[in-house]
């Protein structure tokens, strides 16, 4: 008898089904779950569940949890092995987004970069939020990579909705702090890319503004899934799930 074993169900309701089809036409299936297959899926997953973009988080500061110095510059925090990993992940992204601000400071080219200076094979939509124009000579326009998508808003549920209308799965929020407070706000992040470099600088932006916290009690918590070494920088990878609460409210 045929017989087929799947380790992830589809949350997907367009495509769920399949193993109830294949029983009631003789082949027979088993769910054998396996933690590798639910990695493999998890972006895409949480996607199709919430019918909106995975979104990550990513942030590269300074020890002291600054992204730029005082006078605006953060070229560059972090250094060439934790770089090297951000444009992997651009890489396998569907698209990244800033705002206004950081192609005004920074003028990024958002493209995904081998390690030689050369385009990677997939190029993520560019996608830049924010009521400002981009000025003609600006990078994302001359420089060749994906698509730009302008989205002359603040809003960031409009953000994500023109991004599903895409068919974007993945979302890597580059910043800056104005960009990534209003998404943490939205409570939309999935997971963070937080690369930490031991560099002090004492004093410029935080990689995150007022997020209404004004008791410890009020963080927002997440949960660590990865953390390694990248040359002399750190990367923390965070998730939040709604049903995990952080360890210190399960001990009280
Ligand atoms: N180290 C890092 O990880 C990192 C990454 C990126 C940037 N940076 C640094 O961050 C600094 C720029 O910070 P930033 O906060 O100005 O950058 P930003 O978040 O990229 O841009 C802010 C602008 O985006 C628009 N915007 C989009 N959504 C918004 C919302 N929901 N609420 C309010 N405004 C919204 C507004 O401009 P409009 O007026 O056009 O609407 C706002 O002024 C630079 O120094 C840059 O080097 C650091």
């Amino acid at each position: 008898m045929a017989e087929v074993v799947y380790a992830v169900a589809d949350p997907n309701p367009v495509a769920a089904g399949g193993a109830d089809y294949l029983d009631a036409h003789g082949v027979r299936t088993e769910l054998r779950p396996s933690d590798a297959a639910t990695e493999l899926t998890h972006a895409w997953a949480t996607s199709a569940a919430a019918g909106r973009p995975y979104v990550i988080l990513k942030t590269a500061t300074t020890l002291d949890g600054r992204v730029a110095a005082a006078d605006g510059t953060s070229r560059w925090i972090t250094g060439p092995e934790a770089r090297a990993h951000a444009h992997e992940v651009r890489a396998a992204v569907d698209a990244i987004a800033v705002g206004t601000g950081t192609v005004a400071a920074d003028d990024p080219i958002l493209t995904a970069r081998r390690p030689d200076g050369g385009l990677a094979d997939h190029q993520p939509l560019r996608v830049l939020v924010g009521r400002r124009e981009v000025p003609d000579d600006a990078r994302l326009r001359t420089e060749d990579g994906g698509e730009l998508v302008h989205l002359a808003t603040h809003d960031v549920a409009e953000v994500l909705a023109a991004l599903a209308a895409r068919e974007v799965r993945t979302l890597l929020v580059e910043g800056g702090p104005t960009l990534a407070t209003a998404f943490l706000d939205a409570g939309v992040v999935d997971e963070l890319h937080a690369y930490v470099a031991p560099v002090l600088l004492g004093a410029g932006p935080g990689a995150v503004g007022d997020l209404g916290v004004t008791t410890i009690a009020d963080a927002l918590r997440w949960r660590t899934h990865d953390a390694r070494r990248l040359g002399e920088d750190v990367l923390l990878v965070a998730r939040t799930h709604p049903s995990l609460a952080h360890p210190s409210v399960q001990e009280a």
